[in-house]
């Protein structure tokens, strides 16, 4: 066996483990289990990281996941309700309107913060600020793309098991999110990295278009298709308005790595769409540096390094593109980028937009970035089997 053969091997088995021992009895997986602020369980990251329990043979433990959303859901039905109710009668509304981005681990909302505004809202207000939605100092919650991950996942589940009954179990919580993002998808708020909250990030547009129209291959309703005929329209107008790229948010000029997902998993649109096309060109240009793919040019957090993440699912575009050079050299960056035990990280830290901030973040603030991140470990392992199989072909 080459060297690069058992080190894959090791971090498969890493990854493996990873994803395996760190699930809650009940189902719900941490962000990251070493990490303190990382002690919650996020929709987003939970759900790419079930997808990867279901596509390596692990479907039980993907489904316990599921269930978990579920009966968290249902817990939680009436900040819907009261949200419904607050808009109808034009009430003021605060973050506790909002269903949240991450829960604790058994599924409860989390503690409001009472030790004041934390470090990054002063330093950076507009990144941060939640805009007359509730106390400054708690955490970005109010996500949709969350909720339109949640609804791709547990539909992706039932497709790829033929677990129908399972669809029947979740009708309420499926139910309940759809009513949730009818009454939300228009208003800005916290994108997929838990920042601008003023805006309307075009990846969060994308993740509830492409939830729904996963679930709508089971409910075929109308109703829903026409809502995401109108949502994909938004988002075809935010590129239309930035020279045929797909912007980071309704009125950006600059773009995002997770507009990525509009094609990979969301198939919002496909990949030789003409600004997909583009804005991969734009990205190649931009994000790609050093072999792996940034979240955007002025990121500042941690100092804004290559995140595993998202070069995952760069190489993911390249094997649908039929571009399996260019997907070996980001599977290659990927694997010389894990840490101690083969843990991965969030980022790489090596090229970063502001090296000072790093310092900031981990000295100062949070401490080294986490690591080992259960979604970093599952993105390897989806971009891995796809990569094996189309080799294979
Ligand atoms: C990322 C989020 C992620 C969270 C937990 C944040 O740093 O921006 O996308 O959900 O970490 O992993």
């Amino acid at each position: 066996m080459t060297d690069k053969t058992q080190r894959r091997k090791a971090i498969v088995k890493k990854s493996i483990d990873v994803i395996l021992n760190n699930q809650e009895d009940n189902g719900s997986y941490p962000a990251s289990p070493t990490f303190p602020q990382f002690h919650y369980c996020w929709l987003r990251d939970g759900m790419f990281t079930a997808e990867a329990a279901l596509e390596i043979g692990h479907a039980k433990e993907a489904k316990k996941f599921y269930q978990w959303v579920n009966r968290t859901l249902i817990k939680h039905k009436s900040i819907v309700e009261g949200l419904e109710l607050k808009l109808k009668n034009k009430e003021k509304l605060t973050s506790a309107d909002f269903l949240p981005a991450r829960f604790t681990m058994t599924g409860d909302l989390e503690e409001p913060n009472t030790d004041g505004k934390p470090f990054f809202f002063y330093k950076w207000p507009k990144l941060y600020a939640l805009e007359g939605l509730g106390k400054d100092g708690d955490w970005p919650n109010f996500q949709t793309d969350c909720y339109g991950a949640w609804l791709w996942g547990v539909a992706n589940y039932i497709k790829t098991t033929d677990d129908k009954a399972f669809l029947i179990e979740c009708q309420s919580s499926i139910d309940l999110t759809i009513k949730y993002l009818k009454l939300t998808w228009t208003m800005p708020c916290f994108d997929p990295w838990e920042e601008y909250g003023t805006k309307r990030n075009i990846a969060s547009l994308g993740s509830i278009a492409g939830g729904l129209q996963a679930i709508n291959e089971f409910y075929e309703d109308e109703k829903i298709s026409g809502l995401i005929e109108a949502i994909k329209q938004t988002i075809l107008d935010s590129a239309v308005e930035n020279g045929g790229v797909f912007p980071k948010y309704i009125g950006a000029s600059h773009i995002d790595g997770n507009s990525l997902w509009l094609t990979i998993p969301y198939k919002v649109f496909p990949i030789d769409h003409p600004y997909v096309v583009a804005t991969i060109k734009r990205l190649e240009k931009e994000l790609l540096v050093n072999g792996g793919v940034k979240r955007y040019y002025n990121d500042v957090y941690y100092g804004g390094g290559e995140w595993i993440v998202l070069t995952c699912w760069l190489g993911l575009y390249y094997l649908e593109a039929d571009e399996p050079k260019k997907a070996t050299a980001l599977l290659e960056w990927v694997e010389s980028h894990t840490e101690k035990g083969y843990a991965f990280p969030e980022q790489s830290l090596e090229a970063l937009n502001y090296p000072e901030f790093k310092d900031d973040w981990q000295n100062k603030w949070w401490g080294e970035s986490p690591a080992p991140l259960l979604w970093s470990h599952a993105m390897y392992l989806i971009f891995l089997k796809k990569y094996e199989a189309a080799i294979h072909e």
